[in-house]
């Protein structure tokens, strides 16, 4: 037996096809295609792409879409399980006990077939922005508006976030957010989801591994730690003592490091060239200025102390762009689960198609 590696780095716990990540180049790619080109296409051709392993054609996006968009209600039962467990303020928690009420009230919960998991991971990734946007309604005392089937999913969130039709860039922007946020090989919130699948659990059990999961502070929940600290740093100018205070208490800075990127994550490129065209959209770079600041000076500081550099990870940009879209911090962790679950059901399917339960040993001291 081999020597532990501690939190399995760097150890190959199984085969995919889904996602390929060049933690040296950089280079992140879904199905063979890399991000910056998937960054191009819709999130829905993106889901399919994840789901079903190859770019759909115009005839399989429409019928996907048109399913999707189908699929984004959730009923008044849901509703009210919204409105009564309003407590606290993380938003997350909230979607977690909707994402289990769900379960329930699926009429194929009990169904493993392929065609009911198909179903299933249908309504899963169209009543996540629906489920998102009604928590943070009522979380701020404003009534769920209803799904709009004339908008992308992405403009479909913004609005029934806001109550108004997002600008193009602002619904440029979350579907971008959302293709980059949706799939990342074993990050802890799939490895976990997988885990749940190999024990031939039911995809929505999958799924709610997969939210618990991201939750942690160091992996989903970083975006709210990176929008709390934009607004702690409030200005350029203090960036660099809130850095050197961090780290002269050895306290992780969010949003910064990879455990697989050594040079800068591809995601957060894409995102802070995101988060400059809302700031000259707004004709307000200060949230931008602020996040720059603090990247120049981690660099500076790991450059001084360490000899290497530290680059920002995928949820130090998205930060500052939701931010721009007036996105609350105590949603952040929940919109990046709306991405990533196109990426969870994808993972799920591929555990059952060559399936044997996930259990490794470990080493008695
Ligand atoms: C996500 O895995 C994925 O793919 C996840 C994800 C996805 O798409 O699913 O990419 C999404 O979770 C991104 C990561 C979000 N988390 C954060 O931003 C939290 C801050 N980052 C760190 O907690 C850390 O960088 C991790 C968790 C991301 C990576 O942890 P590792 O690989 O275990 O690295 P480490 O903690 O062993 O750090 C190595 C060194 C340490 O210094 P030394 O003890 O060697 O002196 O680098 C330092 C760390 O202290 N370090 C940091 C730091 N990250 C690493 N120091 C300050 N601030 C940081 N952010």
């Amino acid at each position: 037996m081999q020597d532990t590696k501690k939190g399995l780095e760097d150890v190959l716990a199984l085969d995919t096809s889904i996602c390929s990540i060049d933690g040296r180049q950089g280079i992140l790619k879904y199905r063979g295609i890399e991000v910056e080109q998937l960054g191009q296409m819709s999130y829905d051709a993106v889901s399919y792409l994840l789901i079903h392993g190859k770019v759909p054609d115009q005839r399989e996006l429409d019928s996907y879409s048109k399913k999707l968009r189908s699929e984004r209600y959730i009923n008044s039962d849901i509703l009210n399980v919204l409105n009564v467990c309003n407590y606290g303020s993380e938003a997350l928690d909230s979607l977690r006990t909707a994402v289990c009420c769900s379960a329930h009230m699926d009429t194929e919960k009990d169904d493993s077939s392929m065609e009911a998991n198909m179903s299933k991971s249908i309504r899963l990734v169209a009543k996540f922005p629906t489920l998102v946007a009604s928590v943070h309604r009522y979380k701020t005392g404003q009534l769920p508006i209803a799904p709009d089937e004339n908008l992308s999913h992405g403009a479909n969130f913004l609005y029934m976030l806001k109550g108004k039709v997002p600008t193009e860039l602002e619904a440029d922007a979350i579907e971008k957010d959302f293709i980059l946020s949706a799939e990342h090989e074993l990050n802890p919130s799939t490895f976990s989801l997988r885990i749940t699948a190999s024990t031939m659990a039911d995809i929505y059990s999958a799924v709610i591994t997969g939210l618990c999961t991201l939750k942690g502070p160091l992996h989903g929940g970083a975006r709210k730690g990176v929008m709390n600290m934009l607004d702690e740093v409030s200005h350029p100018e203090n960036a660099e003592k809130y850095v050197l205070d961090k780290l002269s208490h050895r306290q992780k800075v969010m949003g910064f490091g990879h455990r697989v990127y050594k040079t800068c994550d591809p995601r957060a490129k894409l995102f802070k060239d995101i988060a400059r065209r809302l700031a000259d959209e707004q004709g307000d770079s200060h949230w931008y200025d602020v996040a720059e600041t603090l990247e120049h000076t981690m660099y500076r500081e790991f450059m001084a102390t360490k000899g290497k550099p530290i680059f920002p990870n995928v949820d130090f940009y998205s930060a500052v762009v939701y931010k721009y879209l007036d996105i609350p911090p105590e949603l952040a962790t929940s919109v990046f689960a709306t991405g990533r679950v196109s990426g969870w059901v994808s993972h799920y399917f591929e555990q059952y198609a060559n399936n044997r339960v996930i259990r490794p040993r470990a080493n008695y001291i």
